[in-house]
């Protein structure tokens, strides 16, 4: 090893371990009873950005460019939306796409996503 690693390696895997402790700690205490490990605020930017077209202002699949759809968006405000599936099942949809919703896996990251279903969540409550 160099002069550079011994010096500063030792402390550098302390501080990693440290750094990751926190990282996992910080991600447990996130409540996840609701099933929502996402921040609804921020996902409401990415729905406005990306999915209010289909899906609607309200969440009801009736967005502006619904009529021109062969399939209906999802209705984000009917209970039965949310029970086709655990939330992996949903960010898998996100991800991979359904029918004719496009893949978002390479548009938005795993926490965007998370973000996003949580405020498409916040619909049904309304
Ligand atoms: C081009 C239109 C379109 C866009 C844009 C779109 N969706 Fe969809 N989405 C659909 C359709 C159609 C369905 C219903 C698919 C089906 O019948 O299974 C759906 C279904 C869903 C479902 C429920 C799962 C299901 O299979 O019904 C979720 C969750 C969802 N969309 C999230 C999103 C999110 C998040 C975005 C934006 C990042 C988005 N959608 C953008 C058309 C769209």
């Amino acid at each position: 090893m160099g002069p550079l690693f011994s010096r500063h390696g030792k402390s550098g895997v302390i501080s990693l371990t440290g750094f990751i402790l926190a990282v996992t700690v910080t991600l447990s205490s996130i409540p996840v009873a609701s099933g929502a490990t996402g921040d609804p605020v921020r996902g409401k930017k990415i729905y406005q950005g990306l999915c209010i077209q289909c899906h609607g202002v309200k969440g009801d699949g009736n967005g502006v460019a619904a009529p021109a759809l062969m399939e209906k968006p999802a209705n984000f405000t009917d209970p039965k939306t949310w029970q086709m599936g655990d939330e992996a099942f949903y960010i898998h949809v996100i991800r991979r796409g359904r029918k004719i919703m496009p893949a978002f896996w390479d548009v938005i990251d795993p926490q965007q996503i998370r973000d996003v279903l949580s405020y498409e969540r916040t619909f049904l409550k309304k």
